[in-house]
Parts: C-alpha cells; structure tokens; sequence
C-alpha cells in the first residue's frame, strides 16, 4: 500500500525544484552536525584526529555547512511558495535547474578541498583556489564568481515571475529583500590587506544577512506559512509583515556597530552600535506576537465553529511556534545580553557568543527551514491535512533539548571565561589558556558534546519522518476516503 504512494502531486516546476533544494539542504544539515561532533570532542580531547582531521578544518566545515544549507533551504522555499503566491509557473524552470546542478557541483568541490587541502602557505592563489580565509563564507574565489552567476539566475526567475504574476504583499517583500541579501555578497568577495578595513566589510555580510536580510525573509517565510497553514488572513499577516520590515531594518542596519567596537573603527560606533542594537529585540519580539496571536485567532474561530481542525500541517505550525519562541530567545535575548560596549568588553569572543551562535541561528532559521521542508512533503503528496507522527514529535523535542542545552552549557562556560580569563586575570593569553582548563569550562564542554549527541539523534529522526510522513498520512486519507465512499453507497 505505501509503495504504491508517490510523491508526485506537485504540479508547478518551480515546486519540485524547490524540492530539489531540499534534499540537498537536509544532507548538508546532516554534515554540519557530523563536524559541529567533532570538534566538539577535540575541545575535550585535543588529540582525537589531530593532523588528521583538524579542529580549523571540523569547525570551518561546520560553519560553511551552515550557511550553505540554509541557502539552499531559502532557496528551495522561494522556489516552493513562488507559484502560490503568484499564481503561475517560474519562467525558466530549465534554467533553474540547471543553475542547481552547477551550484551544487560547485559546493561537492569547495566542500573536498576544505577537507583535504588545508595546510600550506598562503599565497594569492590560496585565495582563488583553497579558501578566501573569511569565517563563514570561506569559499575560494572561483566559487564566488560561480554562486553570483547561480544566484543571478535564482533572482532573474523569481523577479520575472514576480514581474508577470500576481503581485502580493509577501511577494513584493520578498523580492526587494533577496535583491538586498544577494547584493550584501559582494562585500564578501574584494579583498584587502588591511585587517580593519577586510572585517569592516566582511561584517556587511555577516551581521547585515543574519539581523536585517535573512530575518525579513523569515517575516516573510512565517506570514506565507501562518496563510498556508491556518488559513490566515492576507490583510493582517501583511500588516504585520510590512510593521516587521520596518522596525528590522530601522535597528537592524546600524546595530551593524556591535561589531565595531574593538576592530579599529572610530569610536563614535560605540555608541551607535549600543543604541541600535539594543532595538534589535524589538522586531523580534513583533515577530513572535504575531504568530502567536495568528494561532490563537485561529483557533478560537474554530472553537466557535464546534472545534473542527485549524491547522493544516502539525509539524509545520510546531517549528513555525518554535522559531518564534527561538528567534525571540537566540537572537533577542541571548544577543542582547552582550550587545552593550560595557559588556561585550568581557564577553567578546568567548564561549558566551558561541552560545548566542547556536541558539540564534537555530532559533531564528532551522526551524523554520524545517517548516518549509514539512510543507513541501505535505504539496509532494497531496495530504489534505499533514498530522503530527510519533517521530516528528520526538524530533522536535530532542533537537530543541539538544540545542538549549548546548546554549545553556556554553553560556556557562562563557561565565566562567569572563569571570576567570578576563576579570581575574586580565585577559592575556595565558590567561585564556588557564580558564580552558577548569573544571567549570571543561565540564561544559562535557554538556555540550553530550548534547549534540541528543541533536543528532533527534535529527535522524527528522529525517526519517520527513522520508516517511508523506506516504503514510497520504495512505490514510485515501483509506479513510475509500471507507467514506463505501459508507455513502
Ligand atoms: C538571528 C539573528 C542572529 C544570528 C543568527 C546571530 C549570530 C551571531 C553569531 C554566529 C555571532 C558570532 C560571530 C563571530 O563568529 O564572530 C554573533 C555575534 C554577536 N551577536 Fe548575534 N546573531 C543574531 C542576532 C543578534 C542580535 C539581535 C543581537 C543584539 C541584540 C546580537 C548581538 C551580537 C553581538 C554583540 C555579537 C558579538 C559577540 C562578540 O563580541 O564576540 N546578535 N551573532
Ligand atoms: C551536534 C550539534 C552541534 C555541535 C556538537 C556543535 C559544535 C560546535 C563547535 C565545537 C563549534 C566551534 C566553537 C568554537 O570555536 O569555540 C561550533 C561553532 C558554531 N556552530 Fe555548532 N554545533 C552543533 C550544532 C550547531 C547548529 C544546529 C547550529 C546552527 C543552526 C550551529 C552553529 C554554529 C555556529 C554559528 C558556530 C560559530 C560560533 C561562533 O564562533 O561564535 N551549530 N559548533
Ligand atoms: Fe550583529
């Protein structure tokens, strides 16, 4: 019976690339947590591979895998909610999917050369080869020049999409902020010998993406998500939409200044970055009240109506509430803590960051990538209405028990840094050797690893149910319809 259950009731092009995206997206999930394992064993046990497999090389893996997942997954979600939300085909699918292979050819060799060619001298050809040497997006020259054409595709289809269908509030979000997103890249790319003015720019990428760019997306991600799955209203979760985009990039874009503190900058950003950063929380927490408040709308209109089911797609609206809560916590809260100059003096660069690392990044973007990921098996297999199993319930609580508490060892050991190496002791290198080996930072390196162990379980998990969970539920209902039709004769 299952067997005979495909995943083929997609009728858009633009729908079965976004799939595409997906897979590729959940795969590059998987690796990061492989490397995020490694090196945290080497932090407890320096020797485990040593001058075989790096902690440098594990931990830029690990973080490259990050952001390349999380492309794809954005990627894949424009490209599912496209002909939704404008009611028509993309216009190149071929072009697309070429676009896709090429890119994902590219990463498979960027990938092998982190792995295996990362120890040498670093001449100019480094640069245009082995690895660029800026954290997080890391990759060679060559490959830049690559993902600007692949993403100049990417927005080509999406704008002239948008240009020749339906235009609605999310889409014309959307579109103004992939041009924004994709255009912040080429701050990345030029190179400069100056280390001031190379962090300078490289914090246009990283801090403009991840608190202005990818969080209107995510505003966007969960209106479509919050119409899709409850049945919202379009003028209201528009309304928010638009009020979001204000206030993120109202604080967002010269909250820029909390990474300007101890760079070389003028010292006038001090200021700055104290005063707009400390906004930051603002829009997230209107994020998180609009989604909650659409939940609730929701469901009290169904009470009324003699409770009939609201929600379309258990495990979606699960990780469309978890991002609110997680985007709130991990970046709200979390980045808040250390946002102010008087702070982030002694918290600068320690595991304390770390800790806000994990919990924004998977607060405010997996989750909802996930999201998207159960709403595409939901479309790919036609389920009417895409309940919870067993398995998405165990996946989402062991990767939420995972990720808090990894947050919750890391900031621990981040106390105990700014207690012990930067209070204490001033901060010296010596210093910082000293506190890595207290029994404080060592016993939550401890918690940490043993909690990545509790995410990766919950991850396979995930997989598995994002594997199976369409064919089942699709079984059902056509069961249950055939024994409805059975009755009715
Ligand atoms: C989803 C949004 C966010 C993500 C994904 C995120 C992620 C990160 C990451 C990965 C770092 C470390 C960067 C490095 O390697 O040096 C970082 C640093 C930082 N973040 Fe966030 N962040 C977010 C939002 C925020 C917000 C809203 C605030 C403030 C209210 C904030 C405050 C900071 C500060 C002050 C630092 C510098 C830490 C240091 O000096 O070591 N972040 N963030
Ligand atoms: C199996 C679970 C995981 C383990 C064991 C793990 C472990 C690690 C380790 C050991 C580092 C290097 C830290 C350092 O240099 O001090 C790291 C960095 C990082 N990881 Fe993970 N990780 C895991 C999952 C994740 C997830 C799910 C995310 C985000 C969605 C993530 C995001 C990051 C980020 C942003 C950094 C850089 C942080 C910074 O420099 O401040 N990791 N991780
Ligand atoms: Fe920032």
């Amino acid at each position: 019976m299952l067997t005979s259950i495909k995943a083929n009731k997609l009728q858009y092009e633009s729908q079965k690339i976004g799939m595409m995206y997906f897979r590729v997206a959940i795969i590059l999930f998987g690796a990061q947590l492989l490397m995020g394992l490694i090196a945290a064993i080497q932090f407890l046990y320096p020797n485990f591979l040593f001058e075989v497999f790096d902690f440098n090389v594990a931990r830029m893996v690990h973080i490259n895998a990050l952001v390349v997942w999380m492309l794809y997954a954005m990627i894949g979600s424009v490209y599912y909610m496209l002909p939704d939300e404008t009611g028509r085909e993309v216009v190149a699918p071929g072009l697309a999917k070429l676009a896709f292979w090429v890119l994902t050819a590219a990463v498979a060799v960027v990938v092998l050369v982190y792995i295996f060619i990362q120890v040498g001298p670093g001449k100019e050809s480094t640069i245009w080869f082995i690895n660029e040497g800026r954290e997080y997006i890391e990759a060679p020259r060559w490959a830049d020049i690559g993902i600007v054409v692949v993403v100049l595709i990417f927005y080509f289809n999406v704008f002239a999409t948008y240009m020749k269908g339906q235009k609605t509030g999310i889409m014309t979000v959307l579109v103004a902020d992939l041009f924004a997103l994709a255009g912040l890249y080429l701050a990345g790319i030029f190179y400069t010998d100056n280390i001031s003015v190379d962090q300078y720019w490289w914090w246009w990428v990283i801090h403009l993406w991840v608190e202005a760019t990818w969080e209107v997306f995510v505003g966007a991600l969960a209106a479509y998500g919050l119409v899709k799955i409850l049945g919202a209203k379009r003028e209201i979760v528009e309304m928010w939409l638009w009020i979001e985009v204000l206030m993120l990039f109202g604080s967002g874009i010269l909250g820029l200044g909390h990474h300007y503190f101890w760079i070389g900058t003028p010292e006038y950003w001090w200021e700055i970055g104290a005063l707009f950063s400390s906004l930051e929380p603002v829009p997230l927490v209107a994020m998180f009240v609009h989604v909650l408040y659409d939940w609730g709308k929701e469901q009290g209109h169904c009470e009324a109506e003699g409770g009939a089911h609201a929600i379309n797609n258990g495990p979606a609206m699960a990780w469309i509430a978890t991002n609110a809560f997680g985007n709130f916590l991990g970046a709200g809260i979390w980045g808040f803590f250390h946002t102010l100059p008087q702070v982030n003096i002694y918290t600068h660069g320690t595991q304390f960051t770390s800790s806000h690392g994990h919990l924004a990044f998977f607060g405010a973007y997996a989750t909802i990538l996930i999201a998207m990921m159960y709403l595409g098996v939901q479309g790919a297999y036609g389920v009417k209405n895409l309940k919870a199993t067993k398995l998405s319930k165990w996946a989402i609580v062991l990767i939420v028990l995972g990720i808090l508490g990894m947050t919750v060892a890391l900031t621990i050991a981040g106390y105990e840094q700014v207690l012990v190496e930067r209070a204490e002791l001033g901060g010296t290198w010596e210093a910082y050797f000293i506190a890595q080996n207290l029994p404080w930072y060592v016993q939550a390196q401890g918690w940490r690893l043993t909690m990545g162990v509790v995410t990766f379980i919950g991850f396979v998990l995930l997989v598995v149910d994002l594997l199976t969970i369409g064919a089942k539920e699709a079984a059902e209902e056509q069961g249950s319809a055939t024994t409805a039709g059975a009755a009715a004769a």
